[in-house]
């Protein structure tokens, strides 16, 4: 990292900004003492234009569609990995040795079951409770079961919290899933790779045998390593801002689930599919696409559009990739979704509107077929997100907790409510 100085002209005095150049990426101006140096804030709602950490785990150049891990470009990782090499990945920063990754896949194995009394706390919810909304309760529940690992000023203990959170993310998840449709839960079998494992207990059932197919295992084991990470997005930030003030990493984990749930965030999946099955056939996507330009008309088109990507999202790319080869392996010919998915990326990628503001598919505009035809709920898609990102979120999260800047996020506000006035009794009100 570099340093230089930028000079910044406030109120006819000349104030020096450190400016702080990353290895790549743009570099940020240092306003940490501008507050002390001109009694003024800065305003960035959104922040759009603004850095709130140093990170040395994902990189994003929106403009040119690249996403790396730790360096390493998405493509590579998803056509050549697997989701738990890069788990260690982003959790130690370099791809592991065959010995590691040994290891890493055992020591993770090994956390899969959830504490039994976890079953109990289940059957106070609702059956048709939404599985996010347990998640955010089982996860956060987590830190009431495991107190030997939350002490966050212990290494150790730090590590062992992300073990058991990417270990027994599968377990919960399909609990949820299990729960909703009134089937008995299935345990873990250690035997199996983590994606095939998480297959078996959300599809199988005590009364057969059940082998998931490895082509549908892959593909969702890339669906996972896509989702894995994505730097300071909104639910990353969650963490990081729930982890600052010392929470445990279980409870800043539900923090950052309870954020993904949003429509504008992970709950996008869903509600991109149910936009499709709105649509319904292709001759409707003209009057959609028109809905979504008209100014007076709240709808958007779920899926397109990102506050980072102005080009095509890498991951979308892969993604439609494997939507083809998931129906092709399910031996699904025709799908409806998928006709009006292709022609709809079609049409608005070459509509004024969506090129004019760089509007491209983003990875959750395939991701809901490809769960679809997996034998996925829609109401399961962002809990099949918050499963694959809790890697990302615990990376940054220990990221944070050993940076020695570290300190509490609080940020600041322009205050525009009443100025001071006196309180006025009930009676003289009126
Ligand atoms: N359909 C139609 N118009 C859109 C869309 C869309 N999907 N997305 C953005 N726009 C328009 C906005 O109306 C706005 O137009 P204006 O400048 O005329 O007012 C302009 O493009 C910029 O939009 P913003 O909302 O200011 O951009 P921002 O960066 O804040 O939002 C977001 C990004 C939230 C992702 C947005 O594009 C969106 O709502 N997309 C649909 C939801 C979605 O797919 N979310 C998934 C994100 S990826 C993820 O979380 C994994």
């Amino acid at each position: 990292m570099s340093f230089s100085n930028s000079t910044l002209s406030v109120n006819g005095r000349q104030i020096e900004l450190p400016q702080k150049d990353g290895t790549i990426g743009p570099s940020v101006l240092d306003i940490g003492k501008l507050y002390a140096q001109t009694g003024l804030f800065t305003y960035d709602p959104g922040f759009t234009s603004t850095a709130a950490c140093e990170s040395k785990i994902t990189y994003i150049d929106g403009d040119e569609g690249i996403l790396l891990y730790r360096g390493y470009p998405i493509e590579q990782l998803a056509e050549h990995g697997d989701f738990l090499e890069t788990c260690y990945l982003l959790l130690y920063g370099e791809l592991p040795t065959a010995a590691q990754k040994a290891d890493f896949d055992y020591r993770v194995t090994r956390h899969t079951m959830v504490h039994d009394q976890m079953n109990r706390f289940f059957q106070g919810f609702r059956r048709d409770a939404h599985p996010m909304a347990i998640m955010v309760a089982c996860v956060g529940a987590l830190s009431a079961f495991y107190h030997d690992s939350t002490d966050i000023t212990d290494e150790k203990q730090r590590m062992v919290a992300s073990m058991r959170m990417i270990a027994k993310m599968p377990t919960l998840a399909a609990m949820a899933y299990k729960y909703s449709i009134g089937q008995p839960f299935v345990y873990p079998k250690n035997d199996l790779d983590y994606t095939s494992n998480f297959l078996r207990m959300c599809f199988a059932v005590p009364c057969e045998e059940y082998h998931a197919n490895p082509v549908l295992a892959r593909a969702l084991d890339r669906i996972f390593i896509l989702h894995a990470d994505h730097e300071q997005n909104a639910s990353t930030s969650t963490v990081r801002l729930a982890g600052s003030s010392g929470a445990n990493p279980f409870a800043c984990i539900a923090a950052g689930i309870a954020c993904l749930w949003g429509p504008a965030h992970g709950g996008a999946n869903e509600a991109a599919l149910k936009m499709l099955e709105e649509i319904g056939r292709p001759e409707r996507i003209p009057e959609y696409i028109a809905k979504a330009k008209d100014k007076n008309d709240p709808f958007r088109l779920m899926g397109f559009g990102h506050r980072v990507y102005k080009n095509y999202d890498p991951r979308a790319r892969i993604m439609a990739k494997t939507t083809h080869e998931v129906l092709a392996e399910l031996g699904i010919k025709d799908d409806p979704l998928l006709d009006v998915a292709v022609e709809l990326e079609q049409i608005a990628l070459k509509d004024e509107y969506f090129v004019e503001k760089k509007l491209y598919p983003n990875i959750d505009f395939y991701s809901g077929i490809t769960l679809k035809a997996m034998g996925f709920p829609t109401s399961m898609f962002t809990v099949l997100f918050a499963l694959a990102r809790t890697v990302g979120w615990i990376g940054q999260w220990a990221e944070m907790i050993e940076d020695p800047s570290q300190k509490i996020g609080r940020p600041r506000q322009l205050y525009v409510g009443p100025p001071k006035r006196e309180y006025v009794s009930i009676s003289q009100r009126g």
